[in-house]
């Protein structure tokens, strides 16, 4: 069902196989837990993770999933091979597809995965770019399918940076799960096509929505937020932090949610700027199983796919 198949921004997958991937994960996962970690479904193959940009969760998260699968694991940043030289996307995708099961990228530009995906006759995988982080999003949603106990039908605010990878992706599951996702944050930065997600919406009944009113906050299960300056948005700093100061989370806006709400983050955090200590460390935090389930997702999407 899933063979040969990219994972670019998730958008490519129908509902019911974004449901079958975390069915899959939390599989994984209770094997894992009951001490069967090495399920070589995959033995002697091989996975190239390319980082153009630092990574620790997923750098280790994915490669540990493929060595639990059996796989082989070679991971490069751009200098150390010759697409550092200049070697072009193209070459290098036919390149590593004569030796490569699988290739992931964590790159700058989207395009750069679309081109990957173009050239490469094996599947290629989404490690974040600028656009989305789909990889995330799956974590994410099989943690609030832990913790509250169902998949659909949930209410999850993201706070802040709205328009970034992290919230394109949690918008993208969320239409795809039916769930209310409600995008809290100034309107400078409201850069999500939303009207991308609309059939999705029409089939699970989802309902995704930008506002720049902390008060929507009321009554949701989750609160997600992120940095407020994602990695090669730097330039921007000084302005993003002035805009996004209001939308900090803190013990405050957590009791404006109420006390169902949970406190998510895809992580790395920058504490004391968009989420105070008390919060992140706090009893409603989940944000430790969300970068658990970064290994337990990897390892569904690597078996699913690699063909
Ligand atoms: N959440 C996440 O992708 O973390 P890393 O940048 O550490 O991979
Ligand atoms: N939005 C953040 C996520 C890091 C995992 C970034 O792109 O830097």
């Amino acid at each position: 069902m899933f063979r040969g198949r990219d994972v670019l921004t998730l958008m490519e997958f129908r509902p019911d196989e974004v449901v079958a991937l975390l069915e899959m994960a939390k599989g994984f996962k209770a094997r894992y837990h009951a001490g069967e970690v090495y399920t070589p479904i995959h033995l002697g193959k091989t996975a190239v993770l390319i980082f153009e940009k630092p990574s620790t969760r997923t750098r280790v998260s994915t490669s540990a999933a493929a060595y639990q699968l059996g796989m082989n694991v070679i991971v490069a940043n751009p200098q150390e091979l010759q697409l550092g030289r200049g070697e072009t996307v193209p070459d290098t995708a036919r390149t590593l597809s004569r030796y490569a099961h699988v290739i992931a990228a964590r790159v700058f530009k989207h395009e750069t995965l679309e081109e990957l995906a173009q050239y490469a006759d094996v599947p290629v995988l989404n490690l974040l770019s600028d656009k989305f982080h789909p990889l995330q999003s799956l974590a994410d949603a099989l943690t609030l399918w832990e913790k509250k106990g169902r998949l659909n039908g949930l209410k999850v605010a993201f706070v802040g940076d709205v328009g970034n990878n992290v919230a394109a992706s949690l918008a993208v599951i969320g239409s795809k799960l039916g769930w209310e996702v409600r995008l809290v944050g100034p309107r400078q930065l409201w850069r999500n096509d939303l009207s991308r997600l609309a059939e999705d919406a029409g089939l699970t009944g989802a309902r995704v929505y930008q506002t720049d009113s902390l008060e929507e906050l009321k009554g949701v299960d989750a609160v997600y937020t992120d940095v407020w300056v994602s990695m090669g948005f730097e330039k921007e700093a000084e302005e993003r932090e002035r805009l996004l100061r209001p939308y900090q989370v803190n013990a405050s806006v957590m009791e404006l949610a109420g006390p169902q709400a949970l406190f998510m983050h895809c992580l790395p955090a920058h504490r004391g700027m968009e989420v105070t200590d008390d919060v992140i460390d706090g009893p409603r935090s989940v944000v430790w199983d969300q970068a658990e389930n970064r290994l337990h997702t990897a390892k569904a999407v690597l078996a699913a796919v690699t063909p």
